[in-house]
């Protein structure tokens, strides 16, 4: 299959694009697109057929449910049976945004999507070109990440050339991405709510609109509980190369991370590293013997935005530079740090150095 690849500005919507995406998921095509978060793989929501195309082209595991994108209010009403308060709440708060709840499905939605359960995760996207297409689709789009099955998601529409090309007929390039990592899912049908992946939404945040929330108990790499949502329980986001976090007091970073460099150069191994502003600074003052194969500032401890912006991209240079080994920091888990540490312990497989 040819992939068509086009360029849309965001700030310009030409429509010429739209109609041509919009064709195709009616025709029961799939197309990828931006989102605020990371690009999706869309297919009409409704049609079973259409939805399986998603699961070829990403190689994505069957038991591993989609979110359902929806560009106005009116049309979670079908998806679902019964809208809690706590859901309407926020919904209002976030919604256009990084959020996904989980509602009851209605029968409307097929099996494909929702992988046999009995619930449908929603959300509607603050991206100008993901809100036109759903539009002019004229259905709910069900849309996972658009990258293939366990890479780094895409922020750019390059990434997704570099997976997807020749298995989808279309890509719509929109630019980076602004967040960078994926929505926050949460589950409002259990009091209380738990999110059940971090995301752009912080709990922080969640809890300032509906009170008391928690994260699901099975996010926890400590505890032997599967985690509620079946996307978080597989390796993820991960490079070709070996990711190793490096932890610990601040402090000792530098010094941990140069001698790591070090003897892992010495086993003839390429090294790249994904380090914060502040010990950048530092190791630049150890010495200049440190010359890893790529290295790449992801942002200020206390610009944890920045870093969740940069991340998946990053990865994926570590990628292109041909590194064997990534050494990455790991940041602060307060705000969008607890995504940030999420995506980063899931691309590490929980490899740390402390
Ligand atoms: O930001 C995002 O959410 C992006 C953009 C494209 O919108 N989408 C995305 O989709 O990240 P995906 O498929 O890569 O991740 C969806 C996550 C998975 O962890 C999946 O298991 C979970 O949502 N999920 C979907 N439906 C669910 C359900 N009914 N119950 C629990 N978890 C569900
Ligand atoms: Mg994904």
């Amino acid at each position: 299959m040819k992939t068509e690849y086009l360029q849309v500005n965001p700030e310009n919507l030409d429509r010429r694009p739209f109609r041509k995406a919009g064709d195709l998921l009616r025709q029961g095509e799939v197309v990828a697109f931006p989102t605020e978060t990371v690009y999706g793989l869309g297919a009409n929501a409704l049609n079973a057929n259409a939805v399986k195309k998603i699961f070829l082209a990403k190689g994505r595991p069957h038991d591993n449910p989609l979110i359902v994108h929806i560009a106005e209010f009116e049309q979670l009403k079908p998806l679902v049976q019964g809208i809690s308060e706590k859901a309407y709440v926020l919904m209002h708060r976030f919604w256009p945004g990084p959020l996904t709840l989980i509602f009851p499905k209605s029968n409307l939605v097929p099996n494909e999507v929702t992988a046999g359960l009995d619930t449908v995760a929603v959300r509607m996207p603050r991206h100008p070109v993901a809100l036109k297409l759903i539009k002019e689709a004229g259905v709910p789009i069900a849309a996972p990440s658009a990258n293939t099955s366990g890479l780094p998601s895409p922020t750019e529409g390059a990434h997704v050339l570099a997976d997807l090309n020749g298995k989808i007929p279309l890509i719509l390039d929109g630019g980076e991405t602004e967040v960078g990592l994926e929505s926050t899912v949460v589950d409002v049908t259990v009091e209380p709510p738990l999110i059940l992946r971090p995301g752009g939404v912080t709990l922080e945040e969640i809890e300032d609109a509906i009170g008391q929330a928690a994260y699901d108990p099975g996010l926890s790499k400590d505890k032997n509980e599967t985690p509620r949502s079946p996307g978080m329980k597989y390796t993820h986001y991960s490079p070709k190369a070996d990711v190793f976090i490096v932890d610990g007091p601040d402090k000792d970073r530098a010094q941990k991370i140069t001698a790591v460099f070090h003897r892992m150069t010495q086993e003839g191994k390429k090294v790249a590293l994904l380090l914060s502003e502040e010990t950048g600074r530092e190791i630049n003052g150890i010495n200049g013997r440190v010359i890893p194969c790529y290295y790449e500032v992801l942002g200020s401890k206390n610009d944890l935005p920045s870093v969740a912006h940069r991340l998946f991209s990053s990865l994926r240079r570590c990628d292109y530079h041909g590194a064997d080994i990534v050494l990455i920091e790991a940041f602060p888990e307060q705000g969008v740090g607890a995504a940030v540490m999420n995506r980063i312990r899931k691309a590490a497989g929980n490899q740390v150095i402390n």
